[in-house]
């Protein structure tokens, strides 16, 4: 389950961790150890309902966090790929010894603290965090880190919370400690996810339910290299115009009831867009199609699923892929997310034999494109894409000031967070 790689780094790390802290007269005992994985996603289909009510429709994937750690007092934490120890009270409260918190103790020490909110009793772990999720990649490691944290920090106290309310306490760590106003769908899926299986989650109602994702379909991941920063940024800026949308919605003797924005039908369009000034009545548009574009695809995936898995039925498959690039297309034209990079891997993408769909998918402005394709297709489409991108990115270095090779990867749907 854990990567050959990760577990002997683990080992190295839990001793070194073992012997610093020996050094300042903490003793762990390592032989009590616990093991935690917490996955990455991918987000099918359903962007920026999340915030505005609507539906999401991730999976979790094979790459993943865990957390090996033991009993102690406080809390003691060490990354393998970042620098600094993070030693906090176990509430989450405060440094331990008036030690620094590094950069990437924010997401595990804004976890505690909003889990001590929830009531959880203070009981302290100490360990190692390991990471097979590439940063930055669209992949959702924050997310993951911070569920990682939260279940071993919930199964080392004996505290029960349930998937919706860990979620949350995860989702409000990245808001208020990392400065991010993400929705709910990375810490919903990371806790949620079910092998095979998507996740529609109802984030007005706080219900999900398990959408199969067909033997006859894979599911590759295609990072841009293009990094985003979602702190501060565009996703923010977003985020503001969907409630100034609502506002002025409600303002109207029309929609005054109206609770959010994915409550509205692709039927109200031609109400909405007289209300609203036209970048807003875009942003609105693409949130309540794409709200639609989800339930569309749950039901497809449905199908695909109960036919023949060596023969799915190539008419699904077609609406399957007008559904993705109507989507693709509804993020870069009305939500003003896309990016010259993503755009031109949907278009490769199309011309691979066993192409079904792509769009870009998570936050946007570059990172990843998810593509759907035949099964067994996807390591081949992905290297081909990947061997057309780098003449274009040599044509355009000053889009590309922080970017990352591009890379890709052919998911495995995997569980949710738990103990391994
Ligand atoms: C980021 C956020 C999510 C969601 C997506 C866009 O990944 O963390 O909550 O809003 O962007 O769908």
């Amino acid at each position: 389950m854990i990567p050959e790689e990760l577990s002997a780094e683990i080992e190295d790390g839990l001793a070194r961790l073992g012997s610093e802290l020996h050094a300042e007269g903490i003793d762990l005992d390592l032989a009590e150890r616990h093991l935690f994985r917490a996955p990455g996603r991918v987000n099918l289909i359903g962007d920026h309902t999340d915030y505005n009510g609507g539906l999401v429709l991730p999976a979790a994937i094979d790459l993943a966090v865990y957390l090996a750690c033991v009993p102690s007092e406080g809390v003691y934490l060490v990354s393998l790929s970042e620098s600094g120890t993070l030693a906090i009270t176990s509430d989450g409260d405060s440094a331990l010894d008036g030690r620094p918190i590094p950069p990437w103790g924010a997401y595990p020490r804004g976890v505690l603290a909003e889990l001590a909110r929830e009531g959880r009793p203070p009981a302290g772990f100490s360990g190692v965090v390991a990471s097979s999720i590439p940063v930055g990649r669209g992949l959702s490691s924050s997310a993951a880190l911070e569920v990682a944290v939260a279940t071993a920090a919930l199964a080392l106290a004996g505290f029960e919370l349930d998937a919706w309310r860990t979620a949350e306490a995860c989702r409000r760590a990245e808001e208020r400690y990392a400065g991010v106003e993400c929705g709910i769908m990375d810490q919903a899926v990371s806790v949620m996810g079910k092998a095979g299986f998507a996740c529609l989650i109802d984030t007005a109602r706080h219900t999900f339910e398990h959408i199969p994702v067909p033997r006859s379909i894979d599911i590759v991941v295609i990072d841009s290299g293009i990094r985003r920063e979602l702190a501060g940024g565009e996703y923010n800026r977003r985020r503001r115009e969907c409630s100034a949308a609502l506002d002025a919605l409600r303002s109207s003797k029309e929609f005054a009831g109206l609770e959010h924005l994915c409550d509205l039908r692709p039927d109200d369009i031609g109400r909405f867009v007289e209300l609203l000034p036209v970048e807003l009545a875009r942003r609105v548009r693409h949130v309540v199609t794409e709200n639609a574009r989800v339930e569309r695809v749950c039901r497809i995936l449905r199908e695909v699923a109960a036919s023949d898995p060596h023969d799915p039925p190539s008419r699904l498959l077609r609406e399957l892929g007008a559904v993705l690039e109507e989507s693709h297309r509804s993020v870069v034209a009305d939500f003003g997310a896309g990016h010259p990079t993503t755009d031109r891997i949907v278009e490769l993408a199309a011309a691979e034999s066993g192409y079904i769909g792509a769009r870009q998918t998570g936050a946007g402005w570059g990172g990843a494109v998810v593509v759907f394709c035949t099964a067994g297709a996807g390591g081949r489409l992905g290297q081909s894409i990947l061997d057309a991108l780098p003449g274009e990115e040599q044509a355009i270095p000053a889009e590309r000031p922080s970017a990352a090779t591009p890379s890709y990867h052919v998911c495995v749907v995997s569980d949710g967070a738990s103990e391994i």
